[in-house]
């Protein structure tokens, strides 16, 4: 049976979603077009564009994160104590009313369609 998860964006704009328990959270926003949720690596934990701040009430429900989480989180200067990473998190059942708050992330990792990278300039030599 569906839970209902509120995303409110970084403008304080409540939306509320339905996901299904398995899935994940990335994949819920995802699924509802949540603004400031990109997930650009698809949910492989390595691009840090879904990340999220989980409401302090809820954050004992989730698994502590993995070192590769925790790592990429350090490189967000906006992490704070209760950020994480929605792709690494599961709906459960117990879910019912979680709220998360979203940001722009200022640098993630991955983003081939938007910032090309630069390596400067190119010497050719014969
Ligand atoms: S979608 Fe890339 S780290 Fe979560």
């Amino acid at each position: 049976m569906p839970v209902h998860i509120t995303f409110i964006d970084s403008a304080g704009t409540p939306r509320t979603v339905e996901a299904n328990p398995g899935m994940s959270v990335m994949q819920a926003a995802k699924a509802n077009n949540i603004p400031e949720i990109d997930a650009d690596c698809g949910g492989v934990c390595s691009c840090a564009s879904c990340h999220v701040y989980v409401d302090p009430a809820w954050i004992e429900l989730f698994p502590p994160m993995s070192k590769i989480e925790n790592a990429l989180l350090s490189l967000l200067p906006e992490r704070q104590a209760n950020s994480r990473l929605s792709c690494q998190l599961k709906v459960t059942d117990e879910m019912e009313g979680l709220t998360f708050r979203t940001t722009v992330t200022i640098w993630p990792l991955v983003r081939p369609s938007r910032q090309p990278l630069s390596f400067g300039r190119t010497f050719l030599t014969n």
